[in-house]
């Protein structure tokens, strides 16, 4: 049955990362795509757009270890605008700022501050998806288009997904540049310190979307039916409630498991959500975190520490619980180093999971990230939602916002 069995894409060739490996590390399935409506090979980048790029790729570079790979700005003809494209495993980020005072993109941070404008698709037919999107109600933002440069022609096209965000679909199977046309190749003029590894995680595994009260389940309908994308898990209830804040999740995704969605809504409880908070501080529907798979969270952890990225704290009572001995049972290292580092631990059929929250990125208390190291585990940390949005209340509430 190799047929069946899931290619690697061109970025993951490139992080010279191996199936084996990425099944352990976000999961990846064999999957049949011949059938699909909207055959999706995974995610080609998260793209954010922030109040001063340049800074943020320095310490894109310098604390969260990545490579600078392409760059686009008024150095290169494109006067709006300066982006970067950084890279860790098969993940690729690109920042962009504002640089004309009338670019849209001011306008853009203005209302929302930094945030994910793109979750962007690598496909193999562009047309294909956009035809099928368009006949399921999906609002086309870009028709199917090529651009081209010496190193060859890339197709694109864009639909939207929830507030500002939208998915551009990406086909660079004919194009052997850097990024995009128009990027040239650029790489850091950082140096990484002796010692540090070569990479602090190798791939994302899921992007999270906050949608308002009351609309999770039409986007859970949107990536069923526009993206054929199918529902892993669902949290509702007392999953994932505390006794002041509440909130209803459900997962989508596409079928080699490479990109996975989960969908938050603020559910009603005595106070204001964490979900709300974002709502109000996004000022809407928005991408809420983005989790980065490692296979050495411990080192990770160390390593970004050390660099200055902060992490939410965990209660000392969520490891000194003998319930959560009970639930995770034999991890890979012993409770007290997890202790000492924050790290949230969870178990289901599957196996475990590692997983630790980093605190908003910006400014604005929206954007997050999330590190896990899986091993066998394909859950979200579902255990952890209760002990996580403890922990998360008690910065909303330093904040003044709970
Ligand atoms: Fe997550």
């Amino acid at each position: 049955m190799t047929e069946l069995r899931t290619a690697l894409t061109e970025d993951e060739r490139r992080a010279h990362l191996s199936a084996e490996e990425l099944r352990e590390l976000i999961g990846l399935v064999d999957h049949d795509s011949s059938h699909d409506p909207f055959p999706v090979n995974g995610l080609d980048a998260v793209c954010f757009v922030v109040g001063n790029a340049t800074q943020a790729a320095s310490f894109y570079q310098l604390a969260l270890g990545m490579d600078l790979e392409a760059y686009r700005g008024p150095e290169t003809g494109h006067r709006d605008s300066r982006s970067f494209v950084l890279r860790s495993g098969s993940a690729r980020f690109v920042l962009t700022g504002g640089v004309a005072p009338d670019s849209p993109l001011l306008d853009h941070h203005r209302r929302h501050g930094d945030g994910v404008v793109d979750l962007a698709l690598d496909v193999p037919d562009v047309d294909a998806c956009i035809a099928h999107a368009r006949e399921q109600g999906a609002t086309v933002l870009d028709e199917p288009h090529d651009t081209s440069d010496e190193h060859g022609t890339v197709r694109t096209a864009a639909i939207a997904t929830y507030g500002e965000t939208r998915h551009t679909l990406v086909d660079r199977s004919r194009y052997s540049g850097p990024y995009l046309p128009g990027y040239v190749a650029r790489s850091s003029t950082a140096v990484r310190p002796e010692g540090a590894p070569k990479r602090l995680f190798q791939a994302v595994d899921h992007c999270v979307g906050n949608v308002e009260l009351g609309h999770m389940d039409e986007w859970v309908d949107f990536y069923n039916r526009v993206l054929g994308f199918t529902n892993m898990a669902e949290f509702v209830g007392d999953d994932i409630a505390t006794e002041y804040s509440a909130l209803m999740s459900k997962v989508v995704a596409s079928g080699n498991h490479r990109v996975k969605f989960p969908l938050n809504e603020p559910a009603i409880a005595k106070k204001k959500s964490q979900i709300d908070e974002y709502l109000e501080f996004y000022d809407g529907a928005g991408c809420q975190h983005i989790a980065l798979a490692t296979g050495d969270l411990l080192r990770t952890v160390d390593v970004l520490r050390d660099r200055g990225v902060e992490f939410l704290a965990t209660p000392d009572s969520y490891y000194d619980d003998p319930e959560l001995r009970a639930r995770i049972g034999e991890v890979r290292v012993p409770v007290k180093e997890l202790k000492k580092r924050s790290i949230l631990v969870d178990r289901d059929e599957d196996g475990y999971l590692l997983q630790i929250f980093t605190k908003p990125f910006g400014d604005r208390p929206t954007v997050f990230y999330e590190f896990i190291e899986r091993h066998g585990s394909l859950g979200f940390g579902k255990g952890n939602f209760k002990a996580l949005f403890e922990a998360i209340e008690r910065e909303q509430d330093a904040r003044g916002n709970l």
